[in-house]
């Protein structure tokens, strides 16, 4: 083979790795456009409590209504359903920051002042409204 024919090699075989990385299952997505109109039920106890909380210390990068915005996730899809990140992986992750693994909005810090009995609170008021919007 020529140089020039070994350097196209490696090009293609860099671009079709490059290519699986981006788009095998669990790789880093693209950012999601915020969600308007999510549903907002109607709030009590704990989640009231967590909507006041989520408000001042996640909505931020979360986003209004948790609908994400274009620093952060939103918290209203399957993904961050029970069965995908348990109420602890709330905990873990206001306590400790996340790296950047789902998408490429950046990693999350870790958030100051918020203890566990308020990211509790706040866990109540997510899952309420990822239940009104049908991500059980
Ligand atoms: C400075 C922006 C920012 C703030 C403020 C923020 N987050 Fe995040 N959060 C992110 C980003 C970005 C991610 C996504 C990281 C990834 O997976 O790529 C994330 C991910 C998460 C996750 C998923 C964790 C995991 O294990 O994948 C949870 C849960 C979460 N945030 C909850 C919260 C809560 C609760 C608050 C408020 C107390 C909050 N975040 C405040 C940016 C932020």
């Amino acid at each position: 083979m020529t140089m020039k024919a070994v350097g196209w090699s490696v090009a293609v075989v860099a671009v079709i790795v490059a290519g699986w990385l981006m788009l095998r299952p669990g790789a880093p997505g693209a950012p999601t456009a915020p969600k308007a109109g999510l549903h907002v039920p109607r709030l009590s106890g704990a989640a009231l409590e967590g909507e006041r909380l989520f408000a001042a210390n996640c909505a931020s990068c979360h986003g209004e209504n948790a609908g994400g915005t274009d620093i952060g996730p939103s918290l209203v899809q399957r993904i961050y359903a029970p069965a995908h990140h348990a109420d602890l992986a709330f905990r873990l992750a206001v306590r400790n920051g996340v790296r950047a693994h789902h998408w490429t909005f950046g990693n999350m810090p870790p958030v100051e002042g918020v203890g566990t009995r308020d990211v509790d609170r706040i866990t109540a008021y997510v899952r309420s409204i990822q239940r009104a919007n049908g991500i059980e």
